[in-house]
């Protein structure tokens, strides 16, 4: 299967779970990009996508919804799984990407998996890992 994992993060947060995923993954076709290098034309022909973002003024970040809207999928049973992190307060990031993501045509493959962190720049919790396996289990 082609995966496609993409990515943006200010403290470091979103690149350690997609790094996390993607040796996990080694035995698929993973490719994984930073949205801040990317342009979406690069990241098209995927089965499957997954995007992680944090939470900023309770949205996915400027940069994620712009690479989102510009997506041009092109296939038929195309999936996406969302992750993000946050500190707190509402999150309204999933209603608003998934609605972007799904006008692009892509289909929620699992639950969006939230971490949430005490302070802006803390790591992620211990035992993330785990929950990254149960996202991977349910998306592969
Ligand atoms: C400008 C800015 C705005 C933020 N707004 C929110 C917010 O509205 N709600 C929230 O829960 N966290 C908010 N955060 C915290 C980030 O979601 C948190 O730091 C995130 O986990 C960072 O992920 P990263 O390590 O991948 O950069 C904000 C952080 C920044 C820098």
């Amino acid at each position: 299967m082609r995966i496609n994992i993409i990515y943006d993060t200010k403290y470091g947060k979103g690149e350690k779970i997609s790094k996390y995923l993607e040796d996990q993954l080694e035995n698929e076709n993973v490719k994984i990009f930073s949205v801040k290098d990317t342009d979406p034309d690069y990241i098209r022909g995927a089965d499957l996508y997954i995007f992680s973002t944090p939470v900023k003024k309770g949205k996915a970040t400027k940069r994620m919804k712009k690479f989102v809207k510009n997506l041009d999928i092109d296939g038929v049973d195309v999936n996406y799984g969302l992750i993000t992190t946050h500190v707190g307060g509402k999150i309204s990031t999933p209603d608003e990407l998934e609605k972007m993501l799904k006008k692009n045509k892509l289909q929620k493959k699992v639950d969006t998996l939230t971490f949430k962190v005490e302070k802006k720049k803390d790591p992620l919790e211990k035992g993330y890992e785990k929950e990254l396996d149960k996202f991977l289990k349910q998306i592969i």
